[in-house]
């Protein structure tokens, strides 16, 4: 990544210069990467953000001689010096001005640094809050840097190719009224009106279905987002989408202008995506891999053997099966043979996701087979069973029995795991559309539906009849795109006629004040010619996360958030002064620490 050519104090950034440069003079600034005493003459590896550059002092200059000697790792200085060729043999070919030097003849220091508490290199082996504390530290690293050059990006190319289709960029607001996408709230006081409370919004989306009724067709938002929930790998409490909403779309128009933009993202970070993306309905997804977003680089698939085990004498199945649920399992062809230990803990696993158990079948030559229950299986059933896996000797079977939700949840699980173990994932990027996601499901705990993506989205058209009598069975045109087994965006047709919208409010349990109160904003807006719209948000977190090859959205967000949501740099959330809440008419509560 180049730099402008230069500011007033600099000729140029280190990685403008090579060996056309020899003999120039030039002006240079940056921080200390390492300094080495050699043979009387001192060297020093000068980085900018650019890149590194050699730096060799001679004592037959002793002003900056002496200088040199004083110079520590990350002290930042300015030099001026001649470029020259290096001596043959001491070329550095991993540096991209590894064939030339500056000779010094005069070094400005502009800032000391205490010793950093961990070296500024590629690979560190430092813990994660040691670098979170001192991230400014640990921002200097070249891989850091790379990943927000990386993101920066792909901001640039999202923006390009959807100016490129008529979308406008509408900033919305941070402090506004709650919007449900399944999460807490972060609240904000209000000082002027004692007693109430701004929510950070949860995503744009009323805003954006409002700035469809205005009439502006085609919005998008590079959006800030606040979410207060249990925070993982992917998840930070506050993080940023690609947001979008379009007016006069279908299902088809979204997803396939996205499939456009993916493509774009990643040319310009030098990837090439092939079009299309596959789909998978959400019953195919959770049947075949157990999940709603499979990652298909994985080649394993569940296999429903229900059908097979009704009267087994395997009583764990035949129950299963009787009582509604399902036999369903996955079979992998290991180079070796699983050992027993390695298939015990994989049982343990399973428990730990919540199985009651895990069977597993070795197979065998002559259709014979291992397994903890081969006694209670007869050799109609293991031949049936083989036939329906397509397996071979030296295969294993793993085969879960229990509810099709929690079946499939812990299939999907042992999927990833056996992936893991067989070292099965292929690499590159594996993009999926989940489309006919369900409307609604049902909250065991609270007992009433909730919606799968959000309130706002439409039922199918042909299944609107159904909404009374099996709302459970109600798809919507509601999407998910999901990139080697990350959910890395939903979208859905809205809801564009205030009953309608009603009627699923309702049905999601609000009374008609209660609606009101939330909604009635949005609900008075679709009285005034609201258009069909529809659209859709991507994590750019995640999106850039997977595209760097990173573990956690954390190295790809500048100043993040530990598991339990604190900057341990800034010290936030942190303590305020009592005249504080006084003023914002909060009374605090006596906290036992
Ligand atoms: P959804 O809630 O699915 O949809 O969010 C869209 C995408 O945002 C990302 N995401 C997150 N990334 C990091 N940290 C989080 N805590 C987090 N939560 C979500 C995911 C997710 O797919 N308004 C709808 C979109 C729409 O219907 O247009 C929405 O917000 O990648
Ligand atoms: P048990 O009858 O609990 O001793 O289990 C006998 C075998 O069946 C063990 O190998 C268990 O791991 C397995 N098992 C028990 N329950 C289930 C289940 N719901 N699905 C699959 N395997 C199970």
């Amino acid at each position: 990544m180049q730099l402008p050519a230069r500011f007033s104090g600099r000729t140029h950034v280190s990685t403008q210069l090579n060996l056309e440069s020899q003999g120039e003079k030039v002006r240079l600034a940056g921080w200390i990467q390492k300094r080495r005493d050699h043979g009387g003459l001192i060297f020093i590896d000068l980085r900018d953000r650019c890149g590194i550059i050699q730096l060799v002092v001679d004592p037959k200059t002793p002003k900056p001689f002496a200088m040199a000697e004083k110079l520590r790792p990350e002290y930042v200085i300015e030099i001026e010096g001649k470029v020259e060729k290096r001596p043959p043999g001491t070329a550095n070919p991993s540096l991209k001005t590894g064939e030339i030097e500056v000779v010094v003849d005069k070094i400005n220091l502009l800032n000391t640094s205490k010793t950093p508490p961990f070296e500024i290199e590629d690979e560190i082996a430092v813990e994660e809050n040691l670098r979170l504390r001192y991230r400014y530290l640990d921002l200097r690293r070249r891989q850091m840097l790379a990943n927000f050059a990386a993101r920066h990006r792909i901001v640039k190319a999202t923006r390009d190719y959807l100016n490129q289709q008529g979308f406008i960029e509408v900033e919305t607001p941070i402090l506004t009224k709650s919007t449900p996408e399944g999460a807490r709230d972060f609240l904000v006081p209000s000082r002027l009106q004692p007693g109430h409370f701004y929510a950070l919004p949860q995503s744009p989306q009323l805003f954006k279905q409002l700035l469809m009724v205005a009439g502006f067709e085609r919005y998008y938002q590079i959006a800030r987002c606040f979410r207060d929930e249990d925070l993982r790998a992917d998840r930070q409490p506050e993080y940023t989408q690609i947001d979008m909403e379009m007016s006069f779309v279908s299902q088809e128009d979204i997803l396939n202008l996205v499939e456009g933009l993916m493509q774009a993202i990643f040319f310009s970070v030098g990837l090439e995506v092939k079009l299309p993306f596959q789909r998978l309905t959400y019953k195919e997804a959770l049947d075949r891999y157990g999940s709603d977003k499979p990652d298909l680089r994985v080649p394993l698939e569940l296999v429903d053997i229900s059908g097979l085990l009704k009267d087994s004498r395997f009583q764990v199945f035949s129950q299963a099966i009787n009582s509604g649920g399902v036999v369903k399992g996955i079979k992998v062809s290991p180079q070796k043979p699983f050992s027993r230990k390695a298939l015990d803990e994989l049982v343990e696993r399973a428990k730990s996701w919540g199985a009651k158990g895990l069977v597993w079948l070795a197979i065998q030559s002559d259709n014979q087979i291992k397994s903890p229950i081969a006694k209670f299986l007869d050799d109609g059933e293991v031949n049936s069973i083989i036939s329906e896996f397509k397996s071979k000797p030296g295969d294993f079977i793993f085969l879960v029995a229990d509810q099709f939700q929690l079946t499939t949840n812990i299939l999907s699980q042992l999927r990833l795991e056996l992936a893991k173990m067989l070292d099965l994932t292929s690499k590159g990027f594996s993009f999926l559309w989940v489309v006919d996601f369900p409307l609604f499901h049902w909250n065991e705990e609270e007992n009433h539906l909730d919606s799968e993506h959000h309130p706002f989205t439409m039922p199918k058209d042909n299944q609107l009849d159904l909404l009374d009598s099996k709302p459970l069975d109600v798809s919507a045109d509601a999407f998910d795109l999901v990139l080697n087994g990350v959910e890395l965006g939903s979208g859905t047709i809205r809801i564009h006629k205030r009953q309608l919208q009603e009627k699923i409010l309702k049905m999601l349990g609000l009374s008609t004040e209660e609606m009101n109160e939330k909604f009635g904003f949005l609900l008075e807006a679709l009285e005034y010619g609201a258009p069909p719209h529809g659209g859709i948000a991507f994590g750019l977190d995640r999106l850039v996360m997977l595209i760097q090859g990173c573990q956690s959205i954390r190295e790809v967000i500048a100043f993040p958030k530990t598991q339990s949501a604190s900057c341990l740099m800034t010290k936030a959330p942190d303590q305020v002064e009592p005249r504080q809440l006084e003023e914002l008419h909060i009374a605090p509560l006596e906290i036992d620490s």
